[in-house]
């Protein structure tokens, strides 16, 4: 099985002592730090902006661990160089809050920035057909976002195996993350199908972070 990336989702860690349990799950492993940001209308909950993730800067040097940041807001151009600023090391928009996708992927490369595009369940596949090229990244959404502990979407293994073949066909380098309800009792065949970076929220930071983590690598071993 091909390396996979563990992105560990601190919208699941206990804010009160965020940096903490962050560092927990990288000390076990975890290789990227997932930020996700929800504006209260692109999806219907507010989680923590630019100044949350900046006050995970001196974790993140000190470890040397690449901020995921997953934008689940509307109009993302405004919010870009705040992201890049903090310190983000891929920033994905979502297609479906993007009428300018192009020129938003253009915008994060500009800033020196991965650029990602994540799809809603309902959202098909071939809407990246033409921006495909440009991407590093393609996160394929395997619960509907805005919540963290929802039950994982079964059909979205079979599109993950569908994004593999489309990101081959237009001959992109973009890696698959997936995310949402991502857990080491079913995270192999997401990973057989095709995703290399693997979003946990709860399956990392509820209960025992060592040992959550170490079942991940244990999962998706050779
Ligand atoms: C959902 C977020 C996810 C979330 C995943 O809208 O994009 O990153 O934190 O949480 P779990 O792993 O608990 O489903
Ligand atoms: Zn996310």
């Amino acid at each position: 099985l091909a390396l996979v990336i563990l992105a560990a989702s601190v919208l699941a860690a206990d804010f009160g002592r965020l940096e903490a349990h962050a560092r927990e799950a990288l000390d076990a492993g975890a290789d990227w730090l997932h930020i996700d940001v929800m504006d209260g209308h692109f999806v219907p909950n507010i989680s923590f902006g630019a100044p949350v993730m900046r006050g995970l800067r001196a974790l993140a040097d000190e470890t040397g661990t690449p901020f995921d940041v997953h934008l689940m807001i509307e109009d993302p151009d405004r919010y870009l160089d705040a992201f890049a600023e903090a310190g983000a090391a891929t920033i994905t928009v979502h297609q479906e809050a993007c009428p300018h996708l192009h020129r938003t992927v253009q915008a994060i490369h500009a800033l020196g920035c991965r650029a990602g595009v994540a799809l809603n369940p309902a959202t098909p596949l071939e809407t990246l057909e033409e921006i495909a090229p440009d991407l590093d990244l393609v996160l394929v959404m395997t619960v509907n976002p805005g919540f963290g502990g929802q039950a994982f979407i079964e059909g979205s293994v079979d599109k993950v195996r569908r994004c593999r073949h489309l990101l081959d066909r237009r001959r992109s380098r973009a890696v698959i993350e997936v995310d949402g309800g991502i857990a080491p009792d079913n995270v192999r065949r997401i990973v057989e199908a095709g995703a290399e970076v693997v979003v946990a929220g709860s399956a990392v930071f509820r209960g025992d972070v060592a040992a959550n983590v170490t079942a991940f690598r244990q999962a998706t071993a050779l």
